[in-house]
């Protein structure tokens, strides 16, 4: 049986590169979940899908966007290959990790993913390579729905403002213009839409064990993860 490890929380609180840590001190495959569900938005801004059209007061057209997204959604092929232990995803076979990190693909995945049809066919790939693989797996569903009985289920936080100061500082040293003010909304907003949706919302397992980062370092993050994992 492979052992699987569930980190799941909201934007911003340190898990991927937690989970990266986690999974190359284990010695197991890092899964990225979030990746998936971006490239399914990639493939839906492509088809010209509007994901402010799925939140507008308008309830027809609202309703256009979702069965625009339920037709489109079975069509791609997304799947994922690595590559000197880093996870490349592919859509129908193009490697899209350089595409799937800007801002529009983040609104159309947050908008894509509270939709049913897309978590289904993402969640069947995620337990296949669970039931295969030693993984770290992070998400916001993971230990709630992909995998009830995982062996290690963390639910790692921190505070909306020590979330929206990492991304700051991160988009600060890559030299793009932000602001902070913003930086904290659009999480607030996130956090809002992950926790408030109907399908598969990011909330804690009732097994998890909750981490709160806000004042530790990574590696004490990822020390205490590892000391749950024994
Ligand atoms: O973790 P991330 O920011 O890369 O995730 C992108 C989007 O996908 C985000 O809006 C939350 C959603 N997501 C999800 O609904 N379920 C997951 N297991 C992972 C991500």
């Amino acid at each position: 049986m492979s052992v699987n490890i569930a980190i799941d929380g909201p934007a911003g609180a340190g898990k991927s590169t937690i989970a990266k840590l986690v999974a190359k001190k284990k010695g197991y495959i890092y899964v990225d979940t979030g990746a998936m569900y971006r490239a399914m938005a990639l493939y839906l801004h492509r088809q010209g899908v509007d994901p402010a059209g799925a939140e507008s007061d308008d309830a027809a057209k609202a309703e256009e966007v979702k069965v625009k997204i339920v037709e489109l959604c079975t069509k791609p092929d997304i799947s994922i290959k690595y590559e000197n232990g880093e996870q490349i995803v592919l859509l129908d076979g193009e490697n899209v990790n350089g595409l799937i990190r800007s801002e529009e693909v983040s609104r159309m995945a947050s908008v894509s993913s509270a939709v049913p049809e897309v978590r289904v066919r993402l969640v069947q790939l995620q337990q296949k390579l669970a039931s295969e693989s030693d993984v770290v797996m992070d998400g916001r569903d993971i230990g709630t729905v992909v995998l009830p009985n995982a062996d290690v289920k963390v639910y790692l936080t921190a505070s909306v403002e020590e979330r929206a100061r990492r991304r700051f500082k991160e988009q600060q040293e890559k030299g793009v213009e932000c602001d902070l003010e913003t930086i904290k909304k659009d999480i607030a907003e996130r956090d809002h839409r992950d926790m408030t949706r109907k399908t598969s919302p990011l909330k804690q397992a009732e097994d998890a064990t909750l981490v709160d980062s806000s004042d530790m370092t990574i590696e004490q993050v990822a020390e205490h993860i590892l000391s749950l994992c024994k």
